[in-house]
């Protein structure tokens, strides 16, 4: 995880760095550094926390430079920052980044899975460490090569040579202090070049409507900048344009990101299905004709809320295409030793399209050379530039850490994908596809939030805060539905939550059952709702807490929540999704947290 970003130029380093990574935030937001270089002439300023702390502590002068020797306040033209989301060592200001040697300093995304040994190595060579960070070990590697060599280049070469795990870095030093030198294996970096200015970056927000030209950086692709240019160490790079206006995210008038993107689902549901369906075809362009050829399974990977995507979408693609589908975690996936045959459809879920695992999942698939695709919501990102295929899911930005609209986005895009497949396979009748698209054709309607069902969930919340355990259950697709409404509960109320298949709760949870257990139960009318009913009562009759979803009145409920009537299982859903969304968001703000900025979270998880 955390963001980097760089900057050459004659322009105002520092807060070039500082916008910089308030767009990078996302990433991480432990704690942040910069460090501004010219001539021999270095500056270092941590703060932990958000980069709002750092940007208040430079401006209050109450920020001093963390190296001991330098002069203050003079004119830099090289600098290098971080956005920090803890891995190895708290989030302190020692751990922050940039770490720094005796001479050099660097930034670095992703994790250095070698770095114990690497630390132990340099300490018996007398080099003295300071945080408990795997990153420090990459400047004192670049010195002890250095001091050895007398050669930037050959130092750095050799660094990253001795560098296991998945890394991004940027790195300076007084000795060549003119020089960013950089490297990307695994985690992502952009390069970009201006008017006699380079920028670097994580990703391309902070780039656009700065830069035109950037080079996506490919895996083991790294090289020195200066003013003058940019060497690269390979020739496999090329450079592609920006586009030049940003698209921005605000809240207009909503109390958190989070809250507006609940609002806004259904418009970014109309619009991820536009093109894609007409009143009575399925269309989606973006699949090839024969994409099936050959194929007799359907794999998907994904991890956090486009896993419980993927999970809806498996019900829906064996339901409605009568193809096999199995779903992975990402990070289990990788290390399962998976037997991947060419007969298997790859799809990776994911909105960013830069989680490390789900990306390095897609590596293997389609080193395997499996057919892949990827639905995503960010164009341009790893996974779109790695898959053979991309849908993307115009969902807009998501800025809430707690993932809401691209959830629905996803799942109504595998949804329409379902169908797609069942006719390419023609074993969906004409009725039954009718009914579906206008099925999926409500869906807008069902994701309106209702202000009276908004209004209770601020109500129940106050009730709600106090518990101390919560089962949310459901069957059919309504568990992953139920994992997905125990996730947001447990992301930004922390409050411990569990999702649960209703039918599985007397093999065990069960047992927890009393008056202090909160279950929250989904009752679609459409789908096995007799059965959900005996479950839940069940558990009312050993006096768990019941808060009841349903269109159906349910008497054992203490709590009910009544949604529409819909003549499908989808558009209930749907409807129950945004409650579940609501609830959870109205649970964090009565206990006073950070709705769209969690503790201890990112929205983009670069490491594995
Ligand atoms: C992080 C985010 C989650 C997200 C997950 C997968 O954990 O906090 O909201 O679901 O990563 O992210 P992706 O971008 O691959 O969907």
């Amino acid at each position: 995880m955390c963001g980097i970003v760089g900057y050459i130029g004659h322009k105002d380093t520092a807060s070039i760095l500082l916008n910089g990574l308030k767009e990078l935030e996302y990433r991480g937001y432990d704690s942040a550094g910069i460090a501004l270089l010219e001539n021999k002439n270095i500056e270092i300023f941590k703060a932990i926390g958000k980069i709002k702390n750092l940007e208040e502590k430079i401006k209050s002068g109450e920020a001093k430079a963390t190296h001991p020797k330098e002069p203050a306040n003079a004119k830099f033209t090289i600098g290098i920052g971080h956005t920090r989301w803890a891995t190895h060592g708290k989030p302190t200001e020692l751990n922050a980044h940039p770490h720094m040697g005796e001479y050099s300093y660097v930034v670095h995304n992703g994790i250095i899975e070698n770095y114990k040994e690497l630390k132990a190595e340099l300490e018996s060579a007398g080099h003295k460490f300071l945080s408990q960070t795997d990153t420090e070990v990459i400047v004192h590697l670049f010195e002890y090569y250095n001091n050895k060599l007398q050669d930037t280049k050959a130092a750095f070469k050799n660094t990253i040579e001795r560098l296991q795990g998945a890394y991004s870095i940027l790195l300076i030093t007084k000795e060549e202090s003119e020089k960013i030198f950089f490297f990307k294996h695994g985690s992502p970096l952009i390069i970009a070049k201006g008017d006699e200015e380079i920028l670097f970056s994580s990703s391309d927000a902070p780039l656009i409507g700065l830069v035109s030209q950037v080079v996506y950086l490919e895996d083991g692709v790294g090289g020195i900048a200066d003013s003058k240019g940019i060497e690269f160490f390979s020739d496999n790079y090329s450079w592609a344009t920006l586009p030049t206006s940003k698209l921005t995210a605000q809240k207009n008038g909503f109390r958190f990101f989070m809250e507006k993107e609940i609002y806004e689902q259904s418009d970014v549901v109309s619009d991820s299905m536009i093109g894609r369906l007409s009143d009575d075809e399925i269309l989606f362009d973006e699949l090839d004709e024969n994409i099936l050829d050959g194929i007799n399974e359907i794999k998907i990977c994904a991890c956090g809320t486009s896993y419980h995507a993927a999970l809806t979408a498996s019900y829906l693609f064996e339901r409605l295409a009568k193809i096999r589908c199995s779903v992975e975690i990402a990070s289990e996936f990788r290390y399962k030793e998976p037997l991947l045959t060419q007969e298997t459809l790859f799809v990776v879920v994911s909105q960013s399209g830069e989680t490390a695992d789900t990306l390095e999942a897609l590596k293997m698939a389609k080193d395997a050379g499996l057919k892949t695709i990827v639905v995503c919501n960010v164009d341009n990102s790893s996974m779109t530039r790695v898959a053979d295929t991309t849908i993307l899911t115009r969902a807009g930005i998501e800025k809430g850490v707690a993932s809401t609209k691209a959830f629905s986005t996803q799942t109504v895009v595998l949804w329409i994908m379902a169908l797609f497949f069942a006719k390419k396979r023609d074993i969906i009748s004409k009725e039954d596809l009718q009914n579906e698209i206008h099925a999926l054709r409500e869906v807008p309607k069902s994701l309106m939030v209702d202000s009276d069902i908004h209004e209770k969930t601020k109500r129940l919340s106050k009730r709600y805060l106090h518990g101390h355990g919560f089962f949310f259950i459901g069957r059919d697709v309504f568990f992953p539905l139920a994992l997905e409404g125990a996730l947001k509960l447990k992301e930004i109320s922390y409050l411990h939550a569990e999702g649960y298949p209703s039918g599985e709760m007397k093999h065990g949870p069960i047992a927890l059952a009393d008056t202090e257990l909160f279950t929250i139960a989904l009752m679609p009318q459409h789908l096995l709702y007799d059965k959900v009913k005996s479950n839940v009562e069940e558990l009312s009759a050993r006096d768990s807490t019941i808060c009841a979803i349903s269109p159906l009145d349910f008497e054992l409920s203490d709590d009910f929540i009544k949604t529409q009537k819909t003549d499908h299982y989808m558009l209930e859903f749907f409807e129950m999704l945004v409650v579940l969304q609501l609830l959870s968001m109205e649970i964090a703000v009565r206990l006073e947290n950070d709705v769209d900025m969690p503790r201890n979270l990112a929205k983009s998880v670069t490491v594995e």
